[in-house]
Parts: C-alpha cells; structure tokens; sequence
C-alpha cells in the first residue's frame, strides 16, 4: 500500500510538534506534501518558525512549509500562550530555523495539491483552528469533492470543552471555518477530547521519550514537560494529553481507535456555547451523519507507535 498523501495544518505547539515529528518518522505510511500554517495556539510568525524548528530537528528542512490565515475568519485571534509558553514550544532550547518559508500562501498551496492529484489522493490533517481549510473551501468549492478525508483534533462531546465549558480550542477559535468544514462533505474524522484527554504523557511514558536519548527524543520529553502544566493543575491529569499526534497514529494504525459515525454541527451564534462541537452521540436528531467521532483510545498501544517512531529520528 502506497504512503498516504497528507498535508498537515498546524499551530505549533508541543503536541502540533510531536504529531509533525511522529509522520516524519513514518514515510512508509505517509508521504508529507507541505506542511500550512495557520494562527492558534500563537501568532503565525511563530507558528511558521515552530514548524520550520520542529521539520530540522527531525532532519528534513527540504519539507515545504507555508504560512496561511493570520486570524479567524469572523473573529479576532486567540491564543494559547498560557498552555504551550510565550514562543508556542516552551520546553526544549532548540537553534532558530534557519530553512526559507515556502514562497505562496497555504490556502492556495492547499487547493493545487488538490487539484494536482486525482481525486480521493490527499488527505489534509489539520491540528490547528481550521481557518485554513474552510478559506480553502471558499476560494476553490471544488476542492471539496476531492479530498481523500479530513482527519482533525477538535471538539469534544462527554468531556465538554478545555477553553469553555463547552468548546474546545481550535473550534473555538475560529467556529465559522469549522461549521463550512463540518459541513463541506468531505469524509472526516474527529480526534476530540473525549480520545485526546486519554492519551496522557505519564511519567514512566515521559522516561521513555528520553530515555531514546537522541535530540528528538530528548525534545519531546521536555516539551511534554512543559506542555503538562496547564492539564495536570486544571484537571489533575497524570500527564500531558497529546492531543495533535492522535490524528497523524490514526493514519498510521487506525484500530488504535474506535468511534461512531454521526452527526456534529457547530455552534456559530450562542456566545454561551460558541464553538460547541454538538455531537449527536446517541443518534437522537435525524441529522444524517457527517463525521466519525472517536470516543476511544488503546493508549498503551499508541505510546508504543509513538516511541517506536521516534527513536528512527
Ligand atoms: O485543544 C487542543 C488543541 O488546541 C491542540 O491542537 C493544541 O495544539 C491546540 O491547538
Ligand atoms: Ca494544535
């Protein structure tokens, strides 16, 4: 079976990087078109130099890297610096990028390698506010039918919401992209916090991380060290949830998850519940279904493909 075609939206971020670093270590499963950045867990300017940070430590500056949307569609930006620090990847002391950007826009860059393969061949994992894709979606409608699926970290449905009481971050941020996504047509799956929040980074996994002993090893523990922060004092979690890299282990082992296919439609008017990810888990609306919506994790299985990964960078 040939290696998936992906491009990997981002905010980096600690889990963005380990989810980027996690495919990178994975050509046999995933071939990376690009990677497209977008404002999120931190302005652009740094989610552009974190990705470009995280592709030279896994030793690939030759890996295409654009800067997208600078802000929401509708709303104005928010950020996550009390969660991922001032520079987005707080943790490690890693050397400034010294790779160029890729000249163009990542909006456009998205909808070429779309409308460059044959239709059902690029899959687009997003790990950030989907400002980009729903900009793509606008610009180019045709895309839409040529999407091989969406694969995306958002929402949540029994664990309610980790910036409000009921939305989580990324839809947060930017509702109206998430609704055109939610509803563009294409397959997708949904990474929420009902999986993120069980794939935790436990001292004994965070041991194993270092103990690979190599810089990205080494890397991942510190930023997991630091990522950790913000859900062990406001949950009491053992660790960090690494919420990004389940959606780059779904395209690698997929039976790592289980889900059902259902309906989720976005909140975009209540500022109650702005962002909401309203899953129809019991099937009680009639809305036909329009996203698998993963509900369970093997963790233990999950930190094995990880650090087994890792260690090959
Ligand atoms: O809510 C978690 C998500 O928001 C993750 O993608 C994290 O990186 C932030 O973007
Ligand atoms: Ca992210």
């Amino acid at each position: 079976m040939p290696a998936r075609k992906i491009i990997i939206d981002t905010d980096p971020g600690q889990d963005d990087a380990v989810a980027i670093l996690l495919a990178l270590a994975s050509p046999e499963d995933v071939e990376v078109l690009g990677l497209t950045c977008v404002a999120g867990n931190v302005p652009l300017p740094l989610t552009t130099r974190n990705a470009r940070i995280v592709c030279e430590l896994a030793g690939r500056p030759d890996i295409a890297v654009y800067a997208g949307c600078d802000r929401p569609m509708g709303r104005d930006l928010v950020t996550a610096e009390h969660v991922h620090g001032k520079t987005g990847l707080d943790g490690p002391t890693l050397p400034d990028p010294t790779m160029p950007m890729a000249k163009g826009h990542a909006v456009d860059f998205i909808i070429d390698q779309l409308r460059t393969f044959a239709p059902g061949t690029v899959t687009l994992c997003t790990l950030g506010p989907l400002t980009n894709i729903a900009t793509a979606l606008r610009k180019a409608p045709d895309i839409a039918a040529r999407i091989a699926k969406i694969v995306l970290m958002g929402g949540g449905y029994f664990e309610g919401g980790n910036i409000t009481p009921s939305a989580e971050f990324n839809i947060y941020v930017d509702p109206q992209a998430a609704d055109i996504v939610f509803r563009c047509g294409a397959p997708i799956v949904v990474m929420p916090l009902d999986v993120t929040h069980k794939a935790l980074v436990t001292q004994a996994r965070n041991d194993a991380f270092r103990g690979l002993g190599t810089p990205a090893g080494i890397a991942v523990a510190q930023m997991t060290d630091f990522f950790e922060r913000f859900d062990k004092e406001k949950y009491g979690s053992t660790g960090a949830p690494l919420h990004d890299p389940c959606v780059t282990a779904y395209l690698i082992q997929p039976d790592l998850f289980t889900g059902r296919h259902i309906n989720v439609e976005i909140e975009t008017s209540s500022e109650l519940t702005m962002g909401m990810t309203v899953a129809d888990w019991w099937s009680v609306t009639g809305r036909p279904p329009n996203a698998t919506f993963m509900g369970g994790i093997d963790a233990d299985g999950f930190f094995d493909l990880l650090t087994e990964r890792l260690a090959r960078l």
